[in-house]
C-alpha cells in the first residue's frame, strides 16, 4: 500500500512548535533537564579557571569519585498501589520548617561562577522553600543577603578563625541580620591540595595568566 505523506496542517494538531524565548538565560535553563546538562551549560559559559574550582576536588580526585559512587549507588525504593494524590516531602530541618528534605551548602567565591552569586542563592532557596547557608568565603555580604532575601531560611557557615574576636564579629552580624542556624565547618584545618586550581592560578593571592584573563574575558557574566 502507498502511503500518503500527510499534510502540515494535519500535524499541526498533533504537535507542538516550540516558541523561540527571546530570554536567553530562561531558554538555556529550560532545556537542562538535569544536574549534567547545567555542568555542560556552566562548562561553555563560565571561565575555566571559576568551572575547575567548582568542579574539582584535591589531590588525584579520588574522594570526589567515590562521593559521586556512593550517590550513584542510592536507590530508590519503589512503593505501588498507594494513595499519591497528596504527595507531602515538607520536613523540619534544624528546627525549621522545610518545603523539601534538601538546603544549599556554603560555597566560597560563589560569584566567581556567577555575577548574582549568593543573592540568586538565597533568593531561589526562598521561592522553593528550603535553607540557604551562606558561607564564611561569600562574595556578597551577610546583611546584603538579609536585604535581598528577607524570606529565606538563612544559614551562616562559619570557618573559625585564629582572630577569634573576627569570627564571634562575623557571628554576632549574623544573628543581627536574622540567620537562624550556624553551621561550623570542622573538616577544613587546611585548604586541599587542589592541582587544577594550581594549574589555573585559583590560588590566594591569584596567580594570573594572560590565558586566564583571556578565558574570563568573554565571559563576563
Ligand atoms: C565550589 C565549592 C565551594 C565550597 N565552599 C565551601 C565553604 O566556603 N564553606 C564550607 O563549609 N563548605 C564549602 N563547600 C562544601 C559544600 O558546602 C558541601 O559540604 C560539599 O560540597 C558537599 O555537598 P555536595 O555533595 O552537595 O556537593 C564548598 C563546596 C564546593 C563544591
Amino acid at each position: 500500500m502507498k502511503r500518503r505523506i500527510p499534510q502540515y496542517s494535519e500535524l499541526r494538531e498533533l504537535v507542538q512548535f516550540k516558541a523561540f524565548d527571546p530570554d536567553r538565560r530562561r531558554a538555556r535553563l529550560a532545556k537542562a533537564n538535569t544536574i549534567a546538562d547545567l555542568r555542560n551549560t556552566a562548562r561553555r559559559r563560565v571561565p575555566t579557571a571559576a568551572f575547575e574550582y567548582v568542579d574539582g576536588g584535591s589531590f588525584a580526585e579520588h574522594s570526589l569519585r567515590r562521593n559521586r559512587d556512593a550517590f550513584d549507588a542510592v536507590e530508590f525504593n519503589p512503593h505501588v498501589l498507594r494513595d499519591v494524590a497528596a504527595v507531602d516531602l515538607r520536613t523540619t530541618i534544624a528546627g525549621a520548617h522545610a518545603a523539601l528534605p534538601v538546603g544549599i551548602a556554603p560555597t566560597g567565591l560563589t560569584r566567581l561562577m556567577h555575577a548574582e552569586g549568593e543573592v540568586a542563592g538565597a533568593q531561589a532557596a526562598a521561592s522553593f522553600g528550603i535553607p540557604f547557608s551562606l558561607s564564611t568565603m561569600g562574595t556578597v555580604s551577610i546583611e546584603e543577603v538579609a536585604a535581598e532575601a528577607p524570606d529565606a531560611d538563612r544559614w551562616f557557615q562559619l570557618y573559625l578563625w585564629k582572630d577569634r574576636p573576627r569570627s564571634l564579629e562575623l557571628i554576632r552580624r549574623a544573628e543581627a541580620a536574622g540567620f537562624g542556624a550556624l553551621v561550623v565547618t570542622v573538616d577544613t584545618p587546611v585548604s586541599g591540595a587542589r592541582y587544577r586550581d594550581t594549574r589555573n592560578g585559583m590560588t590566594l593571592p591569584p596567580t594570573l595568566t594572560a590565558k586566564t584573563i583571556l578565558d574570563a574575558s568573554y565571559r563576563p557574566e
